[in-house]
């Protein structure tokens, strides 16, 4: 099989869903989203489509059903095991519109206006350069085409809020889960990409978690941050060891505050952004 060649982060990552792709199918929180995010992008029949970061393809066989016959939907992943578990379904599912393949999909490398759609579910988090990024999927775009990104907001996830918020005190700023921010920065980002008419929804999927659950987020981030945490890496040799006992005093007591009867609120407002590539008229 083709190897693709990864940095460290990207490694991390791929290894990380390597190890998933056994149990990422067991919950059905990801299949909600990659609906949503079909729903969203209006796909119809005949269409071609890109489905970033496919995973085990649960967005790619939903679009497949769509797209039908004179249709296809090309699935790219990072991850070699959420690849064998998508192919793994193809024959049980008779579609013969739909191929996965091996790539970053930072550099990929299809022709220009090729696609009716570029869709990605619960994966643009992880782009290194999303502004890169975005721009080399809006080239893969027919004029017309459109882009549908799911991501969660900056308000979402209350340990990494409270972190954020919290290190920003002792002059760190850090973007602890490496995602795209508020819906004006979302507007920002994929304006400048080029897109048009971009409409971003807005779903709030939160619960209450314990208080031991809310203050596990400076452990995963800070005390033995995951490989895929790159913004968050040196955090530790940034802060003397007062200041890190001290910041995370202050991260606990911050959420001690927020603790209620049924536990903290933890929010998580996900959006859904849709854009589309200008038509050139000739
Ligand atoms: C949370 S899963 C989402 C899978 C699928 N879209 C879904 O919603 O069920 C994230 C996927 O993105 C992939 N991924 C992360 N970074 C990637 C990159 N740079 N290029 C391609 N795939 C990537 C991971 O390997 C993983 O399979």
């Amino acid at each position: 099989m083709k190897q693709l060649e990864l940095n460290d982060y990207k490694q991390g990552v791929a290894d990380l869903y390597d190890r998933r792709s056994q149990s990422y199918d067991s919950s059905d929180w990801h299949v909600q989203i990659c609906h949503r995010l079909i729903e969203y992008s209006d796909i119809s029949y005949g269409q071609n489509i890109l489905d970033i970061g496919t995973g085990t393809g649960h967005l790619a066989f939903a679009a497949a059903q769509v797209a039908g016959t004179e249709g296809r939907v090309i699935g790219v992943d990072i991850s070699a095991r959420m690849l064998d578990t998508a192919r793994g379904k193809i024959e049980a599912l008779k579609l013969n519109n739909v191929e996965f393949l091996l790539a970053d999909a930072e550099v990929l490398d299809f022709a220009e206006n090729s696609f009716d759609r570029v869709l990605c579910a619960n994966t643009f988090p992880w782009m290194e350069d999303k502004e890169a990024t975005l721009r080399l999927w809006y080239k893969f775009l027919k004029p017309g085409g459109k882009i549908g990104i799911h991501t969660p907001a900056d308000t979402a996830y209350i340990g990494h809020v409270v972190l954020r918020k919290v290190l920003q005190r002792y002059g760190i700023t850090i973007e602890p889960s490496n995602r795209i921010g508020s819906i004006e920065s979302c507007q920002n980002l994929f304006a400048s990409a080029g897109f048009q008419a971009i409409e971003i929804k807005s779903e709030q999927h939160g619960n209450y978690i314990s208080l031991n659950k809310a203050k596990a987020t400076w452990q995963s981030i800070v005390t033995h941050p995951a490989p895929t945490a790159p913004k968050s890496e040196k955090l530790l040799s940034q802060l003397s060891s007062i200041q890190l006992i001290q910041a995370k005093s202050e991260f606990e007591a911050e959420l001690e505050a927020l603790q209620t009867e049924q536990g903290i609120w933890d929010d998580i407002m996900t959006l859904y952004i849709i854009g589309q590539k200008p038509i050139i008229k000739q």
